[in-house]
């Protein structure tokens, strides 16, 4: 994709099928078989995080729930230190997401559950980072070093280490994951082809800049992934963008759609039907400009349609995420932000 000069965000963005290629390499065998430590056994998982890793947290958990059947739950760092009391058995599991290993609200939360004598998880990028030296468990989310400030290669990293996660649960309750191992092996190629392919997210990065009220739309396991678009949104093109779950959206929240408009629906096979009847609705009250990103082929609800065709949805979840990060990384282009040093932003928040 060409731009006006090229950031240390895009470069990082661009490494993303390199990174999950090297993952697969690091810790998925010829056989097929993930090579990562777990505890044996797991009663429960909490996932716990900030920010970015908050959205692979709320990506995660409801898959290890539908399916591992493993009771999971996830909060934000700051909320989580809050809580007096937390569901701790002898083979609860809390795992801490983190780019850096050292954010404060987060490592806060850490210390606070190893009180309970707890076992720990980390999933970061920072090797003999605090998490990493306190943790009794372990993944290097290997994306090498992250300079921008908005997360985007390392999110990738962390989401594809907790698919391993999910992926050892299964394997060790003798579950078949070939089929799974199948599709990740896939996932750099794939990944690629959207990086190939970018011209129509430009084209759609170009209509987004012309809106300041901007909604992203998506259902289930895509809710944190419109989540993250916002967020990478706010923090590279200062905009004030939210995002919802399809349905939840029409309960009073499209109201704001009363205002000059655009609309980011994530749409895959298994919402087709429910976001297209939404849209239409929002269509038919409000004619907002609409955007799709959509794995389904046929799907062509929007003004404008990138397509991120598969239909496996671990790989439709890092197709949606690798587009909404281009399209915040080129708006902030097209509006003249460098999103390499947001105002008021640091890499690492600390107390
Ligand atoms: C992501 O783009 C942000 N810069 C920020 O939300 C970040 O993800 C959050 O502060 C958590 O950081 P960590 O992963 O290093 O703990």
């Amino acid at each position: 994709m060409e731009s006006k000069q090229t950031s240390i965000m895009q470069k990082e963005i661009f490494e993303e099928p390199v990174v999950v290629k090297n993952l697969i390499e690091k810790h998925i065998t010829q056989e097929g078989k993930i090579d990562i430590e777990l505890p044996e056994k797991i009663s429960n998982i909490v996932i716990v995080a900030s920010g970015s890793s908050y959205n692979c947290a709320a990506l995660a958990c409801p898959l290890i729930i539908e399916y591992a059947q493993i009771p999971c739950d996830y909060e934000y760092s700051s909320e989580f230190v809050l809580q007096k009391k937390h569901f701790v058995t002898s083979d609860s599991l809390y795992i801490f997401v983190s780019q850096s290993g050292e954010t404060s609200d987060t490592l806060n939360a850490l210390k606070m559950i190893k009180e309970e004598g707890v076992k720990t998880m980390c999933i970061t990028n920072a090797k003999n980072s605090t998490m990493w030296n306190l943790c009794d468990y372990k993944i290097l989310s290997d994306a090498g070093e992250e300079k921008s400030i908005a997360s985007t290669k390392a999110l990738t990293a962390q989401i594809f280490c907790s698919m391993l996660v999910l992926l050892k649960i299964l394997q060790n309750q003798g579950e078949d994951i070939s089929g799974y191992i199948n599709t990740m092996r896939r996932l750099p190629s794939y990944l690629e082809r959207i990086i190939m392919g970018s011209e129509n997210i430009k084209h759609a990065a170009q209509t987004v800049s012309q809106y300041e009220n901007i909604s992203i739309l998506g259902n289930k396991n895509y809710y944190p992934i419109a989540k993250e678009g916002a967020l990478k949104m706010k923090e590279t093109c200062y905009l004030n963008v939210m995002a919802y779950p399809f349905g939840e959206f029409m309960h009073g929240h499209v109201a704001v759609l009363n205002q000059k408009s655009i609309v980011i629906a994530i749409i895959d096979e298994e919402n087709a039907s429910f976001a297209q009847r939404n849209l239409e609705k929002i269509r038919k009250n409000y004619n907002p400009k609409i955007i799709c990103i959509t794995s389904v082929q046929d799907v062509k609800a929007g003004d404008e349609n990138i397509f991120i065709k598969t239909k496996r949805k671990m790989k439709a979840i890092f197709g949606a995420l690798l587009t909404l990060q281009l399209i915040a990384c080129t708006v902030a282009n097209i509006l003249d932000k460098n999103p390499d040093s947001p105002k008021g932003l640091t890499k690492v928040v600390k107390d």
